[in-house]
């Protein structure tokens, strides 16, 4: 697969998205957004289209999704609102202006679909190929065969099991450490057989592959996601205007439990914002029906509320 291959792409709760936007701003405003995950630019295309008057700040860290998305932005005429930036998210502070401020922000947690459909990119066990999982391969981040082949068995266990949730964690990681005294592993279907053989036989064949857990957790691993998107929490909030909000898509418990507590933190330190999912809203039974990667999507929103300056700590910072 190349950058122009990304074709029909799926964006996980637009219509909840788009719902949010339209309750708090009008469609004339002018308005500044900024996506922090671009992938195929469904979201930033629906918000851009929707408000006309606009603004965008998209985000991505993969070069492939970079060179579809300024071809995408191109085909429909978006080129002159929609800024594309060649960044990790966590960056956002530095790389935007310092006196620049959201309406609202949307973060669609995670890898996308043509990340795991590219078999050279090594996110999938469906295709033989270098494990590397780098969501941007041009960085100087070691690849997941690099964390495979240099990391202590305590480490990748506890990776397996913090990460995946791995009930084999402790086998899998020894049988790693065992090959890789006689050869190092470099590809997915190396890995995917060491955890087929890591299971006990009755369980090889159940529901989720064996190799499942162990990917998801070398790919959390490979890109920080948990630590980039603790991070950008605390970026985002403090350039929200009033009336600004914060939407969170994520895909598993790890991430949204990040995104319950730093929501919560600020709240408790008196930060003047209010959180408008006291429950995450979750995605329609036709949009599971749909597009069956969005089944375990959670989304999270805050919003930035007045700014009164005798009630809250960072008034004077503003
Ligand atoms: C789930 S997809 C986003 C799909 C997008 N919302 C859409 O509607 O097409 C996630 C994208 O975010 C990017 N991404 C994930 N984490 C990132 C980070 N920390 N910094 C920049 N981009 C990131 C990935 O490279 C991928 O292209």
């Amino acid at each position: 697969m190349s950058s122009s291959d990304y074709g029909q792409h799926y964006s996980v709760q637009k219509e909840d998205i788009l719902k949010l936007l339209k309750e708090h701003f009008s469609t004339e405003d002018n308005l500044n957004f900024a996506d922090l995950t671009f992938g195929a630019g469904g979201h930033t295309t629906a918000m851009a289209n929707l408000f006309p008057n606009a603004k965008l700040y998209s985000f991505d860290q993969d070069p492939d999704a970079l060179a579809n998305g300024q071809e995408h932005l191109i085909k429909n005429n978006l080129k002159d609102r929609v800024c594309l930036i060649d960044s990790n998210f966590v960056n956002f502070d530095n790389v935007l202006e310092e006196d620049l401020k959201f309406d609202a922000v949307l973060l669609d947690a995670g890898v996308s679909s043509h990340q795991f459909d590219t078999g050279e990119r090594g996110f999938s066990f469906r295709f033989d190929a270098p494990l590397d999982m780098r969501m941007n391969p041009k960085s100087s981040d070691p690849t997941a065969a690099d964390l495979l082949n240099e990391l202590s068995m305590e480490e990748l266990q506890s990776i397996f099991s913090e990460y995946g949730e791995e009930k084999f964690s402790k086998t899998i990681a020894k049988n790693i450490v065992e090959q890789r005294s006689q050869k190092p592993i470099r590809t997915t279907k190396e890995l995917e057989d060491i955890c087929f053989h890591s299971y006990p036989k009755k369980l090889r064949f159940g529901k989720i592959s064996p190799a499942t857990k162990v990917f998801q957790a070398l790919r959390i691993k490979v890109n920080k996601e948990l630590d980039v998107l603790s991070e950008v929490i605390g970026r985002v909030i403090p350039r929200l205007k009033n009336g600004g909000l914060f939407m969170i898509i994520s895909f598993h418990s790890l991430e949204d439990r990040i995104v319950k507590h730093g929501f919560k933190s600020w709240k408790d330190d008196n930060y003047p914002i209010e959180i408008l999912t006291k429950k995450p809203i979750l995605p329609s039974s036709q949009e599971i029906f749909e597009n069956s990667r969005s089944r375990s999507a959670k989304l999270r929103v805050i919003k930035k509320v007045n700014d009164w300056p005798s009630k809250n700590k960072y008034a004077k910072k503003e």
